[in-house]
């Protein structure tokens, strides 16, 4: 990317031309006199701009371009290319210079031409030829001027890859051709490649990313607002994208409200990811203030038609809409979704057809905007018409296109390419089938009428026995949610599979002892856990969730349904749960030997855990990981794998417990005054402390936290250790160094262990904290690490080190705060 090193061009223009003086020119103008050639170039008045010629290539065999570049960013500055397919072989060579005409042409010594501005108006008159002048603006644009100070021609009007602040890029093309960005073909070939970013041609409110001609991914469709803006902490400013009208065309443009402060561009890079970025000078790089497609999940098509692709999870996957299940159960399970989903039960097309309210949503793709509708209208449109799938209605509130302020969306037929976000999308009303039209002719309602109300009052009285809520007003809320919900709610309850689908509030109060001190488990930041013994002897455990987790209660019952449904042996069984008020209780098997940690660090108790106790009890939370991770429908990163964590039951064989928690609290992570453990210190690995991104590898690292924890029957952060070393990671590597990994063997176990076997767990431990995911096995190869002693682990390197810090010491929360993401994550000390 670096321009043509001017000492090469010396050398090329002395070997070729030795006696010609070699001449730099650092103007902001090209003259119809003074061409352009290799080794010089024009700078803009400010200098942040440069135009010459330069190559991308880092290879020997070098192609050259013409390009406008950023003079101060050494790396990824090049925002134009002119001849982006016709590569200049010989540098010294090629010229950019007037024409007869006033266009610009580079072409080269034997006279081919390269690339022209080749604008006919400009041949038009003699006078105008003689006199233009091409200047590189401020913003990067090159203006081609006619003498009378006319623009002829502008670089902003054929943009490449990259889109500048101050550039309006058309959207439309009632009069003019639609522009669009294309990316280069790879880093080293801005020659066009596959990917482009446009309007789509049929409807100017959504830009899509191509794949050649198939869309890649789809913008948020412009809502009320013209001008949308967003803050960027980092540089303290907001960023606004804009639509504006200018004649009869819509443009997009974006930038900040003092364009010098930072360097920011959009672009379109050769694997169709549309970014924005900023300019680091701290950091001397490209930071990434939006880059997508982000995720599979984000491509366009991607979940099928009438399935989302879901943001607001921690995993983010493919849903069906409520309502709808997967057209191939089996696909879907595997991860291919692109079958999508369909309605469970047929649409009937009643009068009482109602529509389930989707917040947050990009809305999908191939919509039908009616011009000029009221939001009843509307609504009205899409009731009457049974083909009409779905609405979105908005007001814009500003510049209102086409004299007309309404935005009126239905779709006929597929809903394909929509996703649910946390805090940006809209409101999109998918069509459900009315209530209580079973029958289409109103006199049969006469008649059934009663016969439905009565049953209604039976089932009422039904529900209200097994599920004593508490207060009235609860059971009518309940008693409402059941009825409007959609159909989903009374298929969960009968398959949920629940030992206890509701239990009783006030039956728990009773047998936990008003959920008193003596009864408690344990405790952490998603709650305490307390032992209940109902009235007949049954035993269980209740986590009563801390408050403020925020999750409304449909999405929390489908979020515990969905968790108590994994069955593993070395999984805690998740019986049932409670909701009352704002109290949430998760109804646990109780186990009676308590936690890991309670029995591996205690010096008494620890003695009850030998070696062949250990290696099966590290065996048993592999296999329950993996099962999280792999086997499971799920795929659950637990995110807070620790000893406390592991519970024990009678044959000392170990149970994950605390699984699931991330999706049960987690559409509500972008809060911040949730007090949510999603990690403990020392356990958790650096790329999320630091960046927040987690990963099945992330589990690993917490695994082999614990694998170390097991074999030194030490903390993570035992107060023993700290005086020489930050952890036992440390304590663990420094041993390793040095060749004397036995020392590191509890000393409570050196009777009952194979050195061999403890050594290899050490050895796999290190494999599992090093510092970069990638480093790290994933379980299933653990797994079979674990269980075949012969196979040869590769050696690990030295892993990173997280010092417990000293602030929090006392259990106060401390904030990871990530603004790439959003997203806080709050993390407690474990005790
Ligand atoms: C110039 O434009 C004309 C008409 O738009 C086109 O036919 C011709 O191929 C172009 N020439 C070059 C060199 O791009
Ligand atoms: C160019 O010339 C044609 C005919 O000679 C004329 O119709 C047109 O308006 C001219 N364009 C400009 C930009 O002067
Ligand atoms: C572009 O797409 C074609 C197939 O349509 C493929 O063969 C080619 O490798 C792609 N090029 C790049 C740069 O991805
Ligand atoms: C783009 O489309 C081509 C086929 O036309 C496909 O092979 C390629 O994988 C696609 N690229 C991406 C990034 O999806
Ligand atoms: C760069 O560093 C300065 C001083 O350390 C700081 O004030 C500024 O916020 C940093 N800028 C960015 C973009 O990180
Ligand atoms: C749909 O849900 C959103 C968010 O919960 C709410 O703001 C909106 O008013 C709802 N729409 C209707 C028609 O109830
Ligand atoms: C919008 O519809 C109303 C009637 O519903 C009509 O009076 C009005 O002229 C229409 N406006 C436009 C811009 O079409
Ligand atoms: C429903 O809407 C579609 C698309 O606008 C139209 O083709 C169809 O005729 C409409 N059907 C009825 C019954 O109005």
């Amino acid at each position: 990317m670096d321009p043509l090193p001017i000492h090469t061009i010396i050398c090329l223009v002395c070997w070729s031309f030795c006696l010609l003086p070699f001449y730099a020119s650092s103007s902001s103008r090209l003259l119809p006199d003074k061409p352009l050639s290799a080794g010089s170039t024009i700078t803009s008045d400010d200098g942040t701009f440069a135009l010459g010629f330069f190559s991308p290539s880092s290879s020997s065999t070098k192609y050259y371009y013409v390009g406008i570049w950023y003079r101060n960013i050494p790396e990824d500055n090049v925002v134009w290319v002119a001849n982006r397919a016709m590569p200049i072989t010989d540098p010294s060579s090629a010229t950019l210079a007037f024409t007869s005409g006033s266009n610009l042409a580079l072409s080269d010594t034997s006279g081919q031409l390269l690339w022209t501005t080749n604008i006919s108006a400009a041949r038009n008159s003699s006078s105008e030829a003689t006199g233009g002048e091409a200047t590189l603006d401020n913003n990067g644009n090159f203006i081609l001027r006619s003498s009378h100070g006319t623009i002829l021609w502008q670089s902003f009007d054929y943009p490449t890859d990259t889109h500048l602040p101050g550039m309006n890029l058309r959207i439309t093309h009632k009069m003019h051709a639609l522009q669009q960005l294309i990316s280069w073909r790879n880093p080293q070939d801005p020659s066009p490649g596959n990917f482009s970013y446009s309007a789509d041609p049929d409807e100017f409110r959504q830009r899509i990313t191509w794949n050649g001609s198939t869309p890649y991914r789809r913008s948020l469709v412009w809502n009320n607002n013209l001008v949308v803006g967003k803050y960027i902490e980092s540089i303290k400013s907001t960023i606004y994208y804009t639509l504006q009208i200018i004649g009869d065309e819509v443009y997009a443009s974006f930038g900040l409200p003092v364009p010098s402060v930072s360097v920011v561009l959009m672009k379109i890079d050769y694997l169709g990811k549309m970014k924005t970025q900023i300019w680091n000078s701290n950091s001397s790089k490209w930071t990434d203030l939006y880059s997508g497609p982000n995720q599979e999940c984000n491509k366009f098509g991607y979940c099928g038609p009438f399935g989302y692709c879901d943001n607001t999870q921690p995993i983010v996957t493919c849903k069906c809409f409520d309502g709808f299940e997967p057209n191939n159960k089996q696909d879907w399970m595997a991860r291919r979704f692109s079958q999508g989903c369909h309605r469970m039960e047929a649409l009937r097309c009643g009068q009482g057809d109602g529509f389930l309210n989707m917040s947050t949503m990009k809305i999908p793709d191939q919509f039908l905007y009616v011009k000029n509708r009221s939001l009843d209208e509307c609504i009205a449109e899409c009731t009457s018409n049974c083909s009409c799938m779905a609405y979105a209605y908005s007001t814009m509130r500003t510049n209102a296109i086409d004299e007309d302020d309404t935005r009126c969306l239905l779709w006929i037929g597929d809903l394909i390419g929509t996703e649910k976000f946390i805090g940006q999308g809209e409101n999109l009303y998918i069509r459900v089938n009315g209530p209580s039209d079973k029958n289409r002719k109103s006199n049969v309602l006469k008649i059934t009428l009663p016969v439905v109300s009565s049953l209604l009052i039976i089932i009422c009285v039904c529900l209200a026995w097994i599920c004593s809520f508490g207060g009235k007003q609860r059971n009518k809320k309940i008693w409402k949610k059941l009825m409007s919900g959609t159909s989903s709610t009374s298929i969960e309850l009968r398959d949920g599979n629940l030992k206890y689908p509701f239990i009783n509030f006030q039956e728990i109060v009773l047998a936990t002892n008003n959920f008193s001190n003596s009864n408690m488990l344990g405790h952490g930041g998603f709650g305490n856990v307390y032992k209940a013994t109902l009235e007949d002897g049954t035993e269980f455990a209740v986590k009563r969730l801390s408050k403020g987790s925020g999750q409304g209660e449909l999405e929390f019952r489908n979020e515990v349904i969905l968790i108590a449904k994994l069955q593993h042996k070395n999984l805690v069984r998740l019986l049932g749960f409670c909701i009352h008020g704002d109290e949430k209780l998760l109804i646990y098997e109780y186990l009676p030997n308590k936690s890991l940690d309670a029995m591996l660090f205690d010096a008494t108790r620890k003695s009850m855990l030998d070696w062949p106790i250990r290696f099966e009890i590290t065996k048993g939370v592999a296999r329950g990981l993996l099962y999280l991770h792999q086997d499971s429908r799920l795929k659950i990163i637990h995110r807070d794998l620790k000893a406390s964590n592991i519970l024990l039951d009678a044959e000392m064989s170990p149970k994950i417990s605390d699984f699931g928690m991330a999706r049960i609290f987690g559409s509500n992570q972008q809060q911040e005054n949730t007090n949510r453990v999603v990690g403990t210190y020392g356990y958790m690995p650096p790329e999320y402390v630091l960046k927040g991104v987690f990963s099945v590898k992330s589990d690993v690292y917490s695994f082999g936290v614990l694998l170390l924890e097991i074999v030194s029957g030490s903390k993570i952060s035992s107060v023993h250790l700290k005086a020489d070393f930050p952890s036992i990671i440390a304590y663990a590597w420094s041993l390793w160094k040095d060749g004397n990994t036995k020392d590191f063997v509890d000393s409570s176990i050196v009777d009952s262990c194979s050195l061999n076997e403890t050594i290899r767990c050490v050895h796999i431990g290190l494999l599992c904290v090093q510092g970069s995911p990638n480093a790290r096995p994933l379980v299933s190869s653990i797994m079979s690490f674990l269980e075949n002693g012969d196979i040869s682990l590769p050696p690990p390197k030295e892993p990173v080190y997280f010092a417990e810090d000293n602030h929090g010491t006392d259990g106060a929360a401390e904030n990871i705060v990530n603004s790439k993401n959003n997203m806080s994550i709050t993390a407690l000390k474990g005790r």
